[in-house]
C-alpha cells in the first residue's frame, strides 16, 4: 500500500463540542474485548438498545459485520488482526468525532493494538470493556461451531485454542458474562456511563 502525500487537513465550522451539545451527551467509545462467544456482541446489542431508549445516538461496530464490509480484505493472521483493530480505531474515531456514543465489538486480542486505540481516542474517549469468561464457559456455548471445528483442526489459529488472547490489565469496566446476567452486565456499564458523567 502506498502512503498519501500532499494532503493537508482541513477544518470543519462546526466542532465536535457543537454537536455533542446538540446531542445533549458526550461522545466516547465502548471497546468490548473478549474471547470469541464471550458475549461481546449479545452484551453490546443489549447495551445500544438501553442507551437509545435513554436517548443515546449511539452506533455499533461488529467484527463479523465489519468483516463483511470494509475489512472484508482480511484474514485472522497477526498482522490481519492488527490492520483490522487500526481501522476500526479510526473509524470509531471519526464516530466520536461525529458525537456519537460508539460501541464497538471486536476480540481484540493484542493489548498493544488495543493501547493503539486508546492513544488515538484519548483516554476520556475510550472506555474499555473487558467481557470475561473463561475458554471453557466459551467453548461450552460455541454458538457458531467454531471452537468444535479448532479442536478439530479445521480453523488454525482460533483465538483461545492455539491463538492469543491478551486479557487487559486495568480495564475500565469488567463484565463476568459466565457468572452475571446480561442485564447485571448492561446495568453496570449504564451505571458506570452516568455516574462518569458521560449520559445523563
Ligand atoms: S479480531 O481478532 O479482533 O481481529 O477478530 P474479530 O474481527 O472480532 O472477528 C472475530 C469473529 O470472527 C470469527 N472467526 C474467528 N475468531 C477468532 N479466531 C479465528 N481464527 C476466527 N475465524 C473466524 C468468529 O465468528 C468471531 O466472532 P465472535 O463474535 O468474536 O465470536
Amino acid at each position: 500500500m502506498s502512503e498519501s502525500t500532499n494532503i493537508v487537513w482541513h477544518e470543519s465550522e462546526v466542532t465536535k463540542q457543537d454537536r455533542r451539545e446538540l446531542k445533549k451527551h458526550k461522545s466516547v467509545v465502548l471497546w468490548f474485548t473478549g474471547l470469541s462467544g464471550s458475549g461481546k456482541s449479545t452484551v453490546s446489542v443489549a447495551l445500544e438498545k438501553e442507551l437509545h431508549g435513554l436517548g443515546v445516538h449511539t452506533y455499533r461496530l461488529d467484527g463479523d459485520n465489519v468483516r463483511h464490509g470494509l475489512n472484508k480484505n482480511l484474514g485472522f493472521s497477526p498482522e490481519d488482526r492488527k490492520e483490522n483493530i487500526r481501522r476500526i480505531g479510526e473509524v470509531a474515531n471519526l464516530m466520536v468525532d461525529a458525537g456519537l456514543v460508539t460501541l464497538t465489538a471486536f476480540i481484540s486480542p493484542y493489548r498493544e493494538d488495543r493501547d493503539h486505540a486508546r492513544e488515538l481516542l484519548g483516554e476520556k474517549e475510550f472506555i474499555e470493556i473487558y467481557v470475561e469468561c473463561s475458554v471453557e464457559a466459551c467453548e461450552e456455548r460455541d454458538p457458531k461451531g467454531l471452537y468444535k471445528k479448532a479442536r478439530a483442526g479445521e480453523i488454525k489459529g482460533f483465538t483461545g485454542i492455539d491463538a492469543p488472547y491478551e486479557e487487559p490489565i486495568h480495564p475500565e469496566v469488567t463484565i463476568e458474562t459466565d457468572k452475571q446476567t446480561l442485564e447485571e452486565s448492561v446495568q453496570l456499564i449504564v451505571n458506570y456511563l452516568k455516574q462518569k458523567g458521560y449520559i445523563g
